[in-house]
């Protein structure tokens, strides 16, 4: 069962100017960058309320979101619900014909894993269960 949104990610060009920019215009505050996903990430967390906004910056030339900076551009890349047992929901999405995209794997939020785009509308989506 989905609870809540978690973030939304938003890819930038540069981590730093976007963390400005969001410190100084909106007046939101950003975590401390860290190396994420497969090491090809940069990430940092802004709160806003309960919701949070992932800024994404590819780190090195190469990765997923090099890519899609490259074809795409910056802005909106994907939204992330909470769910209360991602193994029940995937097993469920499987079930109705979603595509989902490797199996739940550890990370910065608790356990994730990413539907295709084709499957849900366009929109990359990502579950988490948090510890
Ligand atoms: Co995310």
């Amino acid at each position: 069962m989905i609870k809540q949104i978690s973030h939304l990610g938003i890819a930038v060009k540069n981590l730093e100017e976007a963390r400005e920019f969001y410190h100084s215009v909106f007046r939101l505050e950003s975590s401390d960058p860290i190396i994420g996903g497969d090491g090809t990430i940069k990430v940092s967390m802004v709160k806003v309320g309960n919701v949070l906004i992932e800024l994404l910056q590819p780190f090195g030339s190469e990765g997923i979101m090099a890519k899609f900076l490259e074809k795409r551009g910056e802005g909106f890349h994907h939204i992330c619900y909470e769910v209360d047992d991602i193994n029940a929901e995937v097993a469920s999405l499987k079930a109705s014909g979603i595509e989902v995209l490797g199996e739940p794997r550890p990370g910065a939020e608790g356990t994730s894993v990413f539907l295709h785009p084709r499957g849900t509308h366009g929109v990359l989506v990502e579950l988490v269960e948090k510890e």
